[in-house]
């Protein structure tokens, strides 16, 4: 198995191309961001994680309270503090972190937030089972994932083997969209919301909201 800290290493290596990247579906991306926005009151304490470069906690930070973007790669935070310089914004905060580091710190979040990020974690239900812990009771925890299984048998079982074999893919977990929300049924969240976000093609990014029970 791949360690967190060479995925850490993949991303860091990743990070400046990942922010020289454009998005592939902007009108899709507008979408997700408006829906988080409804979703979030202004008072509320927000926890993004694997944030990248900050793109979207630069657009979403500054309707909330406190708005804390992390992620397990040291130079995507880095970029992402470089664009807040630029653009500062008094609720938010870059940091260095993953679901399981922030679980052993005594803060809790209204919302946590995970964009193209759960197909990336080693240990899925451990991972939810830290959101779950990082969320007060009735928090949401607001998600859209790259559902693997529902995508072309191709990429999924040649190319991906291949490519981490060889070290030009991390971590990736396989499972398509009814399989991730049992998983999340299974930490201890009700799913509320569903929505496909995408304006084009076939949408294997659902956009996922479960309440914490
Ligand atoms: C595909 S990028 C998505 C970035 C951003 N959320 C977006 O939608 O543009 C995945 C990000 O997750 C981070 N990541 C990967 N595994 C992680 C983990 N276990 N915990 C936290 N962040 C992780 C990577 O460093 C990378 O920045």
């Amino acid at each position: 198995m791949i360690s967190t800290a060479r995925d850490a290493r993949f991303w860091d290596r990743a990070s400046e191309k990942y922010a020289r990247s454009t998005i592939k579906d902007q009108a899709g991306y507008e979408r997700t961001l408006e829906r988080t926005r409804e979703l979030l009151p202004a008072h509320a304490s927000v926890l993004e994680l694997g944030c990248g470069t900050g793109t979207t906690a630069l657009r979403l930070a500054e309707s909330v309270q406190r708005y804390l973007a992390t992620d397990i790669a040291p130079a995507m935070i880095a970029i992402a503090q470089q664009k807040h310089e630029a653009n500062p914004l008094p609720s938010l905060a870059f940091q260095v972190a993953t679901a399981e580091t922030l679980a052993d710190e005594a803060e809790v979040f209204d919302a946590v937030l995970g964009f193209n990020y759960l197909h990336l974690v080693h240990d899925l239900p451990a991972t939810l089972r830290a959101v779950h812990g990082l969320l007060a009771p009735g928090g949401l925890f607001i998600s859209k994932t790259a559902c693997l299984g529902d995508m072309n048998p191709l990429i999924r079982l040649l190319l991906l083997p291949v490519m981490r074999v060889a070290g030009l893919a991390p971590t990736v977990v396989v499972f398509d969209a009814a399989g991730l929300e049992r998983e999340i049924r299974a930490a201890g969240f009700e799913i509320v919301l569903r929505e496909s976000h995408a304006s084009k093609g076939k949408d294997t990014r659902p956009f996922i909201v479960a309440r914490r029970k």
